[in-house]
């Protein structure tokens, strides 16, 4: 069969081009900090405040200077709405809801989930700036969405403080 050179070049072009985009995802997805958030771990909605896992909504810092952050996402607000996390430093973000679907988007960083009732959102990522940025609801949820939003301080000296992430 003769494929004319042009034709060829465009088909091995589709290629490269396909062996690219499979070859960052996979990169991404073995890499730190690059996962989606869909780590398919369940939870009760009805029950979301009083499970161990999100009934003290926070930040925990580790020892290695990590931090895990705790978010209840509802109708209209985050809790804690306001969230100080360390700078440089591996942040986990555990995030779920207990009534409707709701977005979590750090505005001008990477830090962007679904929030699906009955699943655990989880990323992690790492702030390189300190500052203060702000979080939206990206989900429209209802008639408070555009009010939904909270601050997240990315500080070079975060209080260590188990349970308070500040007030709601
Ligand atoms: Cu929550 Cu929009």
């Amino acid at each position: 069969m003769k494929i004319d050179l042009y034709e060829k070049l465009w088909m091995w072009a589709a290629v490269v081009i396909v062996a690219v985009f499979l070859t960052s995802i996979g990169l991404t997805t073995l890499g730190q900090a690059g996962q989606p958030p869909s780590h398919v771990e369940t939870i009760d909605p009805t029950a979301l405040r009083t499970d161990p896992r999100f009934a003290n909504p926070g930040v925990t810092i580790h020892h290695d200077g990590s931090a895990t952050v705790v978010i209840v996402a509802s109708m209209f607000a985050f809790q804690p709405g306001e969230i100080r996390v360390p700078v440089g430093r591996h942040v986990t973000f555990r995030i779920s809801s207990p009534d409707v679907i709701h977005g979590f988007q750090i505005v001008g960083t990477n830090g962007n989930a679904m929030i699906v009732p009955g699943y655990v959102s989880e990323f992690t990522t790492e702030f390189r700036r300190a500052g203060e940025y702000l979080i939206v609801c990206n989900e429209f949820c209802g008639l408070g969405h555009h009010v939904m939003y909270a601050t997240l301080i990315v500080d070079e000296h975060p209080r260590v403080d188990a349970a308070g992430g500040g007030a709601p």
